[in-house]
């Protein structure tokens, strides 16, 4: 949808802007704030947003304030798919800069952290499904730090000897922090931190449960396919994948943020509806058993298990 304007985004007001496009309080708000900071950066995202061109060095003013001026944007530029960005979210600073703010209140943002809250609980039950049939090796593959495998390990299983992990990532910080915070909680001795590129990874023993989110989000459908093979070839039979995408409701609830992530910061996702995650389960050699969202339902998050037998 592009404002039918002619080249002088100027004679519109946030409001208009704002009201014409129905974005909330949020965006109103952090409009607001970088017209009182750099009312020429504010003109040009309305401009940018409304689809009238703007020079290479408008370009570069715009993300040069946008990393300036947020942490998130900053780290995103740097690397799209860092898990900085998403423990970024998990958290939040007391005092957040203003843009910043923008990404904890918007939708997008509170997605994100609904989606850990969700894969945590759903990691727990699967765990202790799996417990029932005897010990247990969780494989977190692009887990970052593991946020996800700290938490549930330290809330349930601290003094629960048959369940371990592995915690995959290519990231050599996102290792050290893992092991830090896994460190500060007291279950270390629980999960191994493993800086390896997963799709090289051979793992010692095979896994009962592997977990993949937030890695397949930014892939083309048939890489994410031979993503979920590879994994398929580090499962036990009978062991279960869940892995998690980014779905197309995300762009259409939160147009703005999306518009901030993909337009200025340069991270784009590619967003994939249930029936294409339970497609790319299938065609992986996966058996397809269920989905579960974030609150937004913003992400569906898969679960597939090994086939028994190939027929
Ligand atoms: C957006 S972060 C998500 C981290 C974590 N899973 C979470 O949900 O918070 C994606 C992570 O995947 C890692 N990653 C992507 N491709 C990888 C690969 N081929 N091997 C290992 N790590 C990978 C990145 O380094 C990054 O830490």
């Amino acid at each position: 949808m592009s404002l039918a304007i002619n080249n002088n985004s100027e004679k519109y007001s946030i409001e208009e802007f704002v009201g014409k496009f129905s974005f909330n309080e949020f965006v109103l708000k952090l409009l607001k704030f970088i017209e009182s900071d750099n009312k020429k950066v504010k003109d040009l995202i309305i401009k940018k947003y409304s689809q009238i061109p703007i020079s290479e060095e408008e370009e570069e003013e715009v993300l040069e304030y946008f990393i300036n001026n947020s942490v998130f944007s900053a780290a995103t530029v740097a690397n799209p798919a860092t898990s900085v960005v998403t423990e970024f979210l998990y958290g939040e600073p007391k005092a957040p800069l203003p843009i910043d703010q923008y990404f904890f209140t918007s939708k997008g943002g509170k997605a994100i952290k609904s989606r850990l809250v969700r894969v945590e609980e759903n990691f727990h039950t699967l765990a202790e499904t799996y417990l029932k049939r005897g010990d247990v090796l969780i494989g977190n593959l692009g887990g970052g730090p593991g946020r996800d495998t700290i938490d549930v390990f330290s809330k349930y299983y601290s003094d629960n000897k048959n369940i371990t992990a592995v915690n995959v990532d290519k990231d050599k910080n996102a290792i050290k922090r893992g092991k830090r915070i896994a460190d500060a909680v007291g279950v270390l001795n629980k999960i191994e931190f493993s800086e390896n590129n997963f799709m090289k990874y051979n793992p010692r023993e095979k896994f009962d449960i592997i977990i993949l989110v937030g890695v397949l989000c930014s892939l083309p459908i048939e890489t994410c396919i031979l993503v979920l093979k590879k994994a398929q070839r580090m499962l036990v039979k009978g062991g279960c994948i869940m892995a998690s995408n980014v779905l197309p409701k995300m762009l259409k609830d939160d147009p703005f943020t999306y518009f901030i992530m993909e337009k200025i910061t340069n991270w784009k996702l590619v967003f994939k509806e249930e029936d294409t995650l339970k497609d790319i389960f299938i065609k992986a050699g996966l058996k397809w058993q269920r989905s579960f969202t974030d609150d937004y339902g913003f992400h569906c998050v898969g679960i597939g298990t090994k086939k028994l037998f190939f027929l």
